[in-house]
Formats: C-alpha cells, sequence, structure tokens
C-alpha cells in the first residue's frame, strides 16, 4: 500500500493536537500534515515529541484563504482530510460571531473545494452535538443522527452550517464525507477558557471558579483520545455521507464537574461563584452513539477515570497551561470577567 497522506487542519489546537499525536504514533507509514493557523487557541509546543519524527509535518495556513489552500493541495495530493480547525468556543462566538462565520462556515467551503478539485479519498468533517441545539432535563432524551439541526448560539450555527456545506458536497459532487458530531471534550492540551481546564488551573491557583447560572446545565463528557480513536474509525470505516455521533453516556452537571475537581485536588467549595448565566445557555446535550458502536467503537474512558487523569496531567504539566493563561490571552480572560 501507498503512503497515505492525511492532512490535519486545526492540528495544534485541543482535539486535533490530540489527534495529530495519535496518528502520528500509530501509523507510521502515514505521513501526517499539520495544518494551523496559530490563532490564540494554537499552540505547538504539545508537539515537542513527535517533531522530530519523520512523518511529521506542519504547514501554517489560513483555511479560509483559498489561494494558499488550493496551491498546498496541488502540491501534496492529500489522501485524507481530517477537518478540525474552527473557533470553538460559545463564550467568544456571543462577543465576536464574525470570525465564526469566516473559518467556520467560509473555511470550510474552501477545503470542501480543494477535496473536490483534488479527489481526497474521504473528508472527515468534526463537527459537535451543539448543532442539535439543547435536550430537556429529561434523562431518557439523547440526541441521535435524526435530530433536527436546531442550533442556538452564533458558534453552533456556524458548525451546523458547515455541516451542511458538507452534506452538500457529498449530494451534489459525491465528495465523499462522513460528519462526527461529538459531545464535549476534555483531557490533556484542553485550552483554559472552557469549563475544565478553566475550574482546574483556576482551583490550583486558588482562584474563584466562575459558576454560569444555577450551576444545572448538563454537559455529556468525552475524554479526548475516545474522540480520537472515534476519528480514526469513521475515516477508515465510515459509510460515505453518513454522520456518526460520539459521546459516551457521561453526563452531569456543571456543579458536579466543579465539586469533583475541587475535592480530587482537595480544596474548598467556597471557591464556587455563582455568576450572570451565558446568554442562551443550551441546558442539557446528551449523546446517542449506537450508530457508532454498531461500526465497533467503545470508549476506554468513563467519567471517573477520565477526570482523574486529566486532572493528574494538569499537575504534572503546570508550565503548559501557566505559559497559555499568561501573556496575551490574560487580556482575553480579564475582559470576559469584566462582561459579567
Ligand atoms: P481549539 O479551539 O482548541 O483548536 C482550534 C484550532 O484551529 C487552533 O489550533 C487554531 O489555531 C486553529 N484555527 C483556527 N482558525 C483557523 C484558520 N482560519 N485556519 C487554520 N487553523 C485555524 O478547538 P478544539 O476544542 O480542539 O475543537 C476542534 C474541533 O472539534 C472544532 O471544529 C470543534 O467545533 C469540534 N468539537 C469540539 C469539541 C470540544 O469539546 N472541544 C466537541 C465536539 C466538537
Ligand atoms: O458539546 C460540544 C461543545 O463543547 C463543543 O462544540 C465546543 O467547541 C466546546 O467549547 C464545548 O462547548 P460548551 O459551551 O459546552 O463548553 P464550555 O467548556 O465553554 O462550557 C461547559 C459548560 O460550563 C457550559 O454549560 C457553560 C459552563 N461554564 C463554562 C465556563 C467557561 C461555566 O459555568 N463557567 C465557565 O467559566
Amino acid at each position: 500500500m501507498k503512503r497515505q497522506k492525511v492532512l490535519v487542519t486545526g492540528g495544534a489546537g485541543f482535539i486535533g493536537g490530540n489527534f495529530v499525536q495519535h496518528m502520528v504514533k500509530k501509523y507510521p507509514n502515514y505521513d501526517v500534515y499539520n495544518l494551523d493557523f496559530l490563532t490564540y487557541a494554537g499552540d505547538l509546543t504539545k508537539h515537542s515529541e513527535i517533531e522530530k519524527e519523520d512523518n511529521y509535518f506542519f504547514v501554517k495556513a489560513d483555511i479560509a484563504n483559498r489561494e494558499e489552500i488550493m496551491s498546498l493541495f496541488e502540491k501534496e495530493k492529500f489522501d485524507y482530510v481530517i477537518h478540525f480547525a474552527a473557533e470553538s468556543h460559545v463564550d467568544r462566538s456571543i462577543t465576536e460571531p464574525e470570525i465564526f462565520i469566516r473559518t467556520n462556515v467560509l473555511g470550510t467551503q474552501v477545503l470542501l473545494d480543494a477535496a473536490k478539485e483534488y479527489a481526497v479519498t474521504k473528508f472527515v468533517h468534526v463537527s459537535t452535538d451543539e448543532v442539535y441545539g439543547e435536550l430537556d432535563f429529561d434523562p431518557n432524551t439523547f440526541f441521535t443522527e435524526e435530530t433536527p439541526l436546531e442550533p442556538n448560539s452564533p458558534y453552533s450555527a456556524s458548525k451546523a452550517s458547515s455541516d451542511l456545506l458538507v452534506r452538500a458536497y457529498h449530494e451534489t459532487f459525491g465528495l465523499p464525507v462522513n460528519i462526527t458530531r461529538c459531545s464535549n471534550n476534555y483531557g490533556p492540551y484542553h485550552f483554559p477558557e472552557k469549563l475544565i481546564p478553566l475550574t482546574i488551573s483556576r482551583v490550583l491557583n486558588e482562584q474563584t471558579v466562575p459558576v454560569y447560572g444555577d450551576g444545572k446545565n448538563i454537559r455529556d463528557w468525552l475524554h479526548v483520545l475516545d474522540h480520537c480513536k472515534a476519528i480514526d474509525l469513521v475515516m477508515h470505516d465510515g459509510v460515505n455521507g453518513e454522520v456518526y455521533n460520539v459521546g459516551g453516556h457521561n453526563e452531569r452537571t456543571n456543579l458536579e464537574v466543579v465539586k469533583t475537581i475541587i475535592s480530587t485536588l482537595e480544596k474548598s467549595e467556597d471557591l464556587i461563584e455563582f455568576v450572570t448565566d451565558r446568554l442562551g445557555h443550551d441546558k442539557r446535550y446528551a449523546i446517542d452513539p449506537t450508530k457508532l458502536e454498531k461500526l465497533g467503537w467503545k470508549p476506554e474512558f468513563n467519567f471517573e477515570t477520565g477526570i482523574a487523569q486529566t486532572i493528574q496531567w494538569y499537575l504534572d504539566n503546570k508550565e503548559w497551561w501557566e505559559q497559555i493563561i499568561s501573556g496575551e490571552y490574560q487580556n482575553y480572560f480579564d475582559k470576559q470577567y469584566t462582561l459579567k
């Protein structure tokens, strides 16, 4: 079999970064190209271990820059495109929606055009359960692949738009695509603007933890390595044109998540600070992963084992997240707190 060329967009970010490391280590016969624009969320220090591997390559590029993307595809003739690159933080999409449309919608369309023009074997679009909107608190209701798209935030609306474009390129041009829709991820290299790494880093620094509203909103947590395995499976075995939901039935209220972290770190719950709720805050997400399980996927972590591993990782890698929350990012952090 000829060497396969895999383009991973957003491979300097949280999930894309874990996926790049997974692929470089697992498939020495694949050349893995990490394409990233290195926005505030992109960081290459996480790849210091794999940087020296012969099958790892980095390309700095903007997915919305058509000329740049087309000439890269012409030169490299990729077999696979695994598309993670996006603006990913809901709170930012509420204050600055425009960049979400540019990156998540226009950027995806440029990649689809390139994938069509240079006839890739598979285009996997990494999407989110947020495109389905919200569920109520009835524990027997789940998002399935048939749930209608009802996105509520500018972020989820931009992701739903990109999902529809991916679908259209399959229906109109026969592009071999899959869409994955995963629940909330957590694990190593999670950017500390998101609930779990924000809580861990703030608790370790003895700072208060902002819990939006009453803390009863529910998210369905999946360890990032289980998400990476799901995408590996879908890129190889997914049926063209199909959507696969990814989730491991680990629903927790935000307050439960925060309290678990505080008690594992043996700190006081006095650190919890209830703050103004997020605008349009989705109540509950919960995934039915039956279709993906039928394809052969089974998660390795449950929430208890996954959060313990993650907290330990943040304890062992303090220099990584300290470097992230200092400097430029600190301005954003301060701005968010002034807004509340
Ligand atoms: P992230 O914000 O950590 O990383 C995004 C990466 O994309 C960064 O490295 C950034 O530099 C890069 N990027 C941004 N704009 C770019 C551009 N114009 N050109 C090239 N690169 C650009 O995001 P994440 O949490 O790792 O999420 C990755 C993907 O997974 C996103 O598409 C997101 O919608 C999806 N997703 C995330 C979660 C989650 O819980 N984090 C769950 C389900 C799906
Ligand atoms: O469901 C998948 C989605 O999960 C992904 O598509 C997004 O890219 C990812 O960011 C994540 O979105 P959420 O909005 O669910 O994640 P976040 O970590 O921002 O928030 C999780 C929950 O915690 C949510 O109910 C809001 C709440 N929250 C968040 C922050 C940052 C707080 O209570 N306090 C906070 O400071």
